[in-house]
């Protein structure tokens, strides 16, 4: 029997938002603009998922897909020694993979699928950072966007079709575009996560980053049926994202 387990994010008030952490058989995403903390997320989540947490969680192996070059080793040394973790053990514990092309993105899934089930039960997280910078580069234009939907339909199934199958938390991140609303006469500018109604409904959880003031960060529940849609704030540290 598969039991569902949270992982930290290393804030315990993001970790509370989300309702207890970043939940497996199940896939969160968290988008905003850039330098908000998502790549940070990433690599603490790295770190986090392989220490014991609650409800017998005993910690477990993560695979890191990478989209955009940002993957970083030291930062998981600095992270390690935040919560006293070996550095060289943490990262013998991440499996990574570089992705150069939406479709390789989507064909590492099967190499992903097929190591989680040679180490049955033993990797518990995968991320994906980000899902769409390399949809975005090789479908450009109105005329692809079908393609590219199409496309992203069936990598996001295969995501949540991974996540259940080897009770695995899937955690992706996500870029915005900026629209402007003529709202009462005030240009007001709205930021929306790239993807459209696939990416909406292949997402469980949804998170909104913000900039704030200095290395404050603000997180906010996006259109969520079960979540309180309150904000919150974390930092961004040497040792990963905290509050
Ligand atoms: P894009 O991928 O460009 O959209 O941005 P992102 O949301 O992934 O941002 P990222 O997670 O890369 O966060 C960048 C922020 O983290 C910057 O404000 C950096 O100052 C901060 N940061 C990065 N490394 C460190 C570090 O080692 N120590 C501290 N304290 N902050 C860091
Ligand atoms: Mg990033």
């Amino acid at each position: 029997r598969k039991m569902v387990f949270k992982l930290s994010t290393g804030s315990d008030k993001l970790d509370k938002l989300l309702g207890g952490g970043v939940e497996s058989m199940s896939i969160t995403e968290v988008f905003g603009e850039f330098r908000t903390g998502k790549t940070q997320l990433s690599h603490t989540l790295c770190v986090t998922a392989q220490m014991p947490g609650k409800n017998g969680y005993i910690g477990g192996k993560v695979m890191f897909i990478d989209t955009e070059h940002t993957f970083r080793p030291e930062r998981l040394k600095t992270i390690s020694d935040r919560f006293n973790l070996d550095q060289t053990a943490v990262m013998e514990n991440i499996l990574y993979a570089r992705a150069y092309n939406s479709e390789h993105q989507f064909e590492l899934l099967n190499s992903v699928a097929a190591k989680f089930h040679e180490e049955a039960g033993i990797f518990k997280l995968l991320i994906v950072d980000s899902i769409m910078a390399l949809f975005r580069v090789d479908f450009n234009g109105i005329g692809e966007l079908a393609d590219r939907q199409n496309k992203l339909g069936q990598m996001m199934s295969r995501l949540q079709k991974i996540s259940e199958e080897f009770n695995v938390a899937v955690f992706i991140t996500n870029q915005i575009t900026s629209e402007f609303n003529n709202n009462q006469n005030l240009l007001e500018e709205t930021h929306k996560p790239v993807g459209g109604n696939i990416l909406a409904h292949a997402s469980t959880t949804r998170i909104a980053l913000k900039k704030g003031k200095g290395n404050k960060r603000i997180a906010k529940v996006y259109d969520s049926p079960d979540l309180e849609e309150c904000e919150i704030t974390y930092i961004i540290t040497n040792g990963g994202i905290a509050d």
